[in-house]
């Protein structure tokens, strides 16, 4: 089974966990595309959507869905999102496209993180197939890349890539994560660091994998 197709199981199943007139926290990637659409399907049932990035918030729109700001709620029931990797406990590095900073706000928001991934997302160590991502203010962008490489890392500069906050990415190769807790906080502490891709501080309470056998879902 190809790896769209798996995506679209994960997302599919995700819906379950959509509570009727409700806002949901939806994230960013091609796997939360598979979910929007599945949403655009039973949009007269909820109440709208929160998005993690522009691209989703037009998605969504396009969908017939409302969005709403993170300023206009003060929780979300589920946030819906994908992962570049996620470990056995449902720690993930997020990033890949570039919206980790508004992904972590709009997680913060919610109860409950579902992450919904194909299983070639599925790693025993985070850094182990993905760089990781780091969104950093412009003019830091060069003192950060040598606080990274003393570290241990190699960050590249993600050319041409401007975030929804107007800031730029770093991913950073050779970064074995064996704590992912205490490296998400280090990294935080780094000036001019506006966030970094691990999630471990507020990891996932569901996993949904979606696997040539189906939609596996681990509680
Ligand atoms: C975007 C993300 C995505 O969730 C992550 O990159 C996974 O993307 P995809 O579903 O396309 O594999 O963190 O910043």
């Amino acid at each position: 089974m190809d790896q769209l197709s798996m995506k679209k199981m994960a997302a599919q199943a995700a819906l379950q966990y959509v509570k009727p007139y409700s806002i949901v926290g939806v994230g960013s990637g091609s796997t939360v595309n598979c979910f929007i659409e599945a949403l655009g399907i039973i949009k007269d049932q909820i109440k709208g959507a929160v998005a993690a990035s522009k691209a989703s918030e037009e998605l969504l729109r396009k969908q017939g869905i409302e969005v709403f700001s993170a300023n206009d709620v003060s929780g979300l029931d589920i946030y819906v999102d994908g992962a570049d990797e996620i470990n056995p406990q449902k720690m993930m590095i997020k990033g890949g496209g570039a919206a980790l900073t508004r992904e972590k706000i709009v997680a913060a928001l919610a109860k409950n993180f579902i992450c919904i991934v194909d299983s070639s997302k599925q790693v025993d160590v985070l850094g182990s197939t993905f760089a990781l991502p780091v969104e950093v203010i412009p003019m830091a962008r060069s003192q950060v890349a040598r606080k990274l490489v003393a570290l241990g890392g190699s960050p590249e500069y993600r050319e041409s890539v401007i975030t929804d906050n107007g800031n730029v990415i770093l991913d950073v190769y050779n970064f074995k994560i064996m704590n992912p807790v205490e490296m998400e906080k280090e990294l935080n502490n780094v000036a001019g660091v506006v966030t970094n891709g691990i999630f471990a501080l507020r990891s996932a309470d569901i996993v949904i994998v979606g696997t040539p056998e189906g939609a596996k879902i681990i509680e």
